[in-house]
């Protein structure tokens, strides 16, 4: 049920169920970070491997001290620009977060989401929510209460309506150590942005593996179409045919393009959507879940991108677009 009562969103999580909540940077699906009958549940509904952690939601980094036993001076410093938002520091855990939370590692990851009405449930309960993308495991994330209610919406009670989410594409993920900032996962905040805020180079450490370095698998945020990253050169246009190097040839009208401002072809091509005509990376961002997601409905073979320029957000788009185009067939 789609609905924007958080009075029983609030009774549902009090009760140990699940509910799918906005964030601005995509919705959650939530449940109650101290009990472990509630992430069983959320594990269940994503049918998500256990080996991969969740992020846990509160209202203010000072409030995370319920939960971890030491935050480092810089996060403060960094909160006090990004939070709340679209920043998911790296902690070391209490024993009052199970195990299954943080797939057994001694970090919890947390952030403080900046939508009114997510920060308003989570000042009305007495713990923090557990809440990773609320879309089957795997597949692309959702930025819409619709989205949720078309895969999801028969596996929980209650999505929490807060419009489309405003930037998109997921937090990013920062761990410490000896003040040094690390990026785990590229997301809503740039590199650019906590450079300048710190004045340090920080450095990514971008895995593919599970679990200890931070929750990067493969293949994911996939739509179920083949999507292919490409370049330019890989791609030969004909009249009614379209040639992928090494990939093979398909007829045009069975080829979905995802731009980023400029069309593949200057023809009536069905199947093409521009993120960002005006090449606004934070615009792009905002649209690339819903696009990935409408062309994945259309009746076409294959989905083609040339992804985005490599800078700002346009780090986590691309990250993105390499993961979902990631086959290992
Ligand atoms: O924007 C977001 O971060 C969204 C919204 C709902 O807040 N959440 C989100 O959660 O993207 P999820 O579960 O889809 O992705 C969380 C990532 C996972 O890939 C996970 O492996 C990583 O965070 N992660 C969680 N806890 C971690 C930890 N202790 N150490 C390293 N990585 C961790
Ligand atoms: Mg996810």
């Amino acid at each position: 049920m789609i609905t924007q009562n958080i009075e029983f969103a609030l009774e549902l999580l009090q009760k140990n169920e699940i509910v799918a909540i906005p964030t601005e940077t995509v919705y959650g699906l939530a449940g109650n970070a101290y009990s472990e009958i509630a992430i069983q549940k959320i594990f269940e509904a994503k049918k998500r491997p256990t080996y991969d952690p969740l992020i846990v939601h509160t209202y203010s980094l000072e409030n995370a001290k319920d939960f971890v036993t030491y935050i480092p001076d810089i996060f403060y410093e960094l909160a006090k620009i990004f939070s709340p938002g679209a920043l998911t520091f790296l902690l070391p855990k209490k024993k009052i977060i199970p195990d299954i939370v943080t797939s057994n590692l001694k970090t919890v990851a947390v952030r403080i989401p900046n939508h009114a009405l997510t920060l308003s449930l989570l000042q009305k309960l007495d713990f923090p929510l557990a809440a990773p993308s609320a879309n089957p495991f795997g597949y692309i994330s959702p930025t819409t209460a619709q989205h949720v209610e078309n895969q999801l919406g028969d596996k929980i009670p209650l999505i929490l309506d807060g419009g489309a989410a405003e930037i998109g594409v997921e937090s990013t993920i920062i761990g410490e150590k000896n003040g040094q900032i690390t990026i785990f996962r590229y997301g809503g905040i740039s590199k650019e942005d906590l450079e300048a805020w710190t004045g340090q180079t920080i450095h990514a450490q971008i895995s593919n593996s599970n679990p200890t370095a931070p929750g990067q698998l493969e293949s994911h945020y996939a739509p179920k179409k083949k999507l292919y990253l490409l370049k330019k050169n890989q791609i030969n246009i004909q009249e009614k045919e379209i040639e992928i190097k090494n990939i093979g040839v398909f007829p045009i009208d069975k080829v979905g393009f995802l731009g980023f401002n400029e069309w593949l072809v200057n023809l009536p091509i069905k199947n093409q959507i521009l993120l960002a005509e005006n090449g606004d990376l934070k615009l792009a961002a905002q649209k690339l879940f819903a696009a990935m997601r409408e062309l994945d409905t259309k009746d076409i073979e294959i989905i083609i991108t040339l992804g985005v320029p490599s800078q700002h957000l346009g780090m986590a788009i691309n990250d993105r677009l390499q993961r979902a185009s990631f086959y290992k067939d």
